[in-house]
């Protein structure tokens, strides 16, 4: 009971953002949902996100990099310590719980998929993500849809590496549907 309640504090104090962006993280939280885990379609859930990763993401939304109509507003609002504090505070937050789905997904079928394109040597063998690689499981998978599309479609420069764009380009509707529901699902 001590170890429980001492553990149900340490996640409540985890999730309170510092004074500097506690107003800008309720407009935050208005489309990521409460503590970063979206119920939204089509928006994102940030929490575990890399801490790099979100800052990069941040800035190529405010300056211009990535387009976000729904975000051009605060965006640009942001300062660098902004981004920074977000960046630390989301990294921060607990994983959102793994997405289960009433498709079936064939775990050969996917790893065949995954595998050859090297997914996990950036994302790694978790998918919990590093550095500027985003984290995918647990991610919500209308979004993964959506943002493999875009890569596809070379809609979303990111970085422009072009890696991402390299390793989608070959994928069929139906495998970008597969491969989001196997993310989606993971812890
Ligand atoms: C009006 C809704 C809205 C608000 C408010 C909003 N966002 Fe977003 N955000 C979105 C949507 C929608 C996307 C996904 C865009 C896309 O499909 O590429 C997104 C994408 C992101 C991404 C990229 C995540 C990823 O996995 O690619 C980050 C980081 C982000 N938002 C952070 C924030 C932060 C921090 C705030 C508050 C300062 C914020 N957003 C406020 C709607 C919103
Ligand atoms: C060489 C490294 C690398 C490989 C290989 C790679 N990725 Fe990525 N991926 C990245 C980076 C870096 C980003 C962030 C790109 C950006 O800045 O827009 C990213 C972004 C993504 C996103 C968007 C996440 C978000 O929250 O916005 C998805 C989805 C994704 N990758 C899935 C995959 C899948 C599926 C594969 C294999 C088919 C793959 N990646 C292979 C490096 C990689």
């Amino acid at each position: 009971m001590a170890l429980l309640s001492t553990m149900a504090v340490a996640r409540a104090q985890a999730a309170e953002p510092p004074a500097e962006i506690k107003d800008l993280v309720e407009t935050c939280a208005a489309c990521h949902g409460k503590d970063g885990v979206s119920v939204t379609e089509g928006v994102p859930s940030l929490a575990a996100q890399p801490d790099v990763f979100i800052q990069y993401q941040l800035v190529f939304i405010r300056d211009g990099g990535r387009t976000v109509e729904a975000m051009q507003e605060i965006a640009k609002k942001l300062t660098d310590d902004n981004i920074r504090d977000l960046g630390a505070y989301y990294a921060a937050l607990p994983a959102p719980p793994p997405i289960a789905s009433d498709a079936h997904v064939d775990d050969a079928a996917v790893a065949a998929l995954i595998q050859p394109r090297h997914c996990d040597s950036c994302h790694k063998s978790d998918f919990s993500g590093q550095g500027e690689t985003a984290r995918l499981a647990g991610q919500r998978p209308d979004y993964l849809v959506k943002a493999l599309s875009d890569f596809r479609a070379a809609k979303r420069r990111g970085r422009g590496m072009g890696t991402m764009m390299e390793v989608s380009v070959t994928l069929r509707d139906e495998d970008i549907r597969m491969i989001a529901t196997y993310l989606a699902g993971k812890p």
